[in-house]
């Protein structure tokens, strides 16, 4: 029998998970809110850093954490993304915007943010209001040069609703890292607060990978010393079983026990998987229960996504190049865990041509960044998990075909 409708999907593959769907990560959770929400909640100011390799869950801890300081520990929450940020000016209109934004939750702090901002808002629309982006823009630069004074007047403006300091996220910083103004900005900010005779309470949280971080201690060493770093690493078993039970509950389908095996294992750890793969047994699912075959076709639907959507172009032509096709799959046989591998332990299951090739191979990897070398030699590594994954599903989906 056919179903009408399915309803919403509980799966977000493209963006930081809901609060009530957001699993696991406890001691991150646990930590950021005792030595950052309530150090700041206390008066003391902390910068931390969350760190971690791309759509590991950097954005939806740091949403995650913000929500709750916003509903249980006085703190505003600002949430600006900096995904197109190049210099302190975009910075500030990113900031401002978001300020803009900000207060969701409260309906009478929404109401003070735009009162106070209301030359920047225009008409009620579709999607919410409109933002006079001119005006913003022209006002940007004195919210960059002036962030502390204005963060600061936020809370004055929003004392009343109980609000005594602010968590402000930068995410995305990808762009503006290598500006080297941005270290300076960050440290002076730091700097400034601390020597202030009533400095403010401001939870500053970036989210990059650890590149950006090294990147930003690179063009100022001092900075190294005010991040608390957070590091983000995959979910273990317990925490993907949790995830997939309230996701999967929340729409009423029950996961049979062998299908749980296979979201997980295939999962590996990578919640933008575990997301992509949920999402494909959600619409494949007739009769309310993820059987292990349902799972099954959806691993093999994630895998498809996982290389049309996150692996480059360049990179997917490459893997999916005739030449070293043979080879890859027997590296991509060696688990999803196994972030690297010796080339002699390669090398014995090639076969002659494969072997002549190989050393090509492995150039034309590194230079498509897709691995690089290792500390010992002879040892390969590769550099995202997610490309990692996208080979090792490819080459169940080549089995599977094969023995069907
Ligand atoms: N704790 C969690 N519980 C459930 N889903 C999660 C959790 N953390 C992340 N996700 C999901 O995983 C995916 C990646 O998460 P997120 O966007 O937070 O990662 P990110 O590290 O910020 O990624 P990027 O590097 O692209 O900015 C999203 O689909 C998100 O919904
Ligand atoms: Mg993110």
């Amino acid at each position: 029998m056919l179903q009408t409708s399915k309803g919403k999907s509980p799966f977000y593959p493209g963006q930081p998970v809901p609060i009530e769907l957001f699993a696991g990560r406890d001691q991150q959770i646990h930590h950021i809110i005792e030595r950052g929400v309530r150090q700041v909640e206390a008066g003391k100011p902390v910068a931390m850093y969350i760190q971690g390799e791309y759509g590991i869950g950097k954005s939806s801890i740091a949403g995650f954490t913000q929500g709750l300081a916003e509903r249980e520990h006085h703190l505003h929450g600002i949430y600006a993304p900096l995904g197109s940020a190049e210099s302190l000016d975009d910075i500030g209109a990113a900031v401002l915007e978001a300020t803009l934004r900000s207060g969701a939750f409260d309906p009478k702090r929404t109401e003070k943010v735009r009162d106070w901002l209301a030359k920047y808002v225009g008409d009620q629309s579709l999607f919410g209001f409109t933002i006079h982006t001119e005006d913003l823009k022209k006002d940007a630069p004195t919210v960059a040069a002036g962030m502390l004074p204005f963060l600061k007047e936020v809370v004055e403006r929003l004392k009343d609703t109980g609000v005594t300091g602010v968590f402000m996220v930068l995410d995305e910083i990808n762009g503006i890292t290598t500006n080297p103004k941005f270290s300076h900005f960050i440290k002076g900010i730091v700097d400034t607060n601390a020597m202030s005779s009533k400095p403010l309470p401001l939870l500053m949280m970036l989210c990059g990978v650890e590149e950006r971080r090294r990147e930003v201690i690179t063009h100022h060493q001092p900075v190294d010393r005010i991040f608390d770093v957070i590091d983000v690493k995959t979910m273990s078993p317990d925490e993907m079983r949790d995830f997939f039970n309230k996701a999967f509950a929340s729409v009423q389908v029950r996961v049979e026990s062998d299908a749980m095996d296979l979201l997980t294992e295939y999962s590996a750890g990578f919640p933008k998987i575990m997301h992509l793969v949920g999402d494909a047994a959600f619409w494949l699912d007739q009769d309310g229960v993820i059987s292990r075959e349902d799972a099954f076709q959806a691993v093999l639907i994630a895998a498809e996504e996982v290389g049309k959507k996150y692996v480059d172009q360049q990179v997917y032509k490459a893997l999916r190049s005739a030449d070293y096709h043979s080879i890859l799959a027997k590296i991509a046989k060696m688990g999803p865990d196994s972030m690297s591998f010796r080339k002699s332990d390669v090398v014995t299951g090639l076969t002659e041509t494969e072997k002549r090739k190989f050393h090509n191979f492995l150039q034309k990897m590194k230079s498509l960044k897709v691995l690089r070398s290792g500390d010992v030699q002879g040892e390969y590594l590769f550099n995202m998990r997610m490309v990692r994954l996208y080979i090792w599903l490819q080459s169940l989906q080549k089995n599977s075909s094969r023995t069907r």
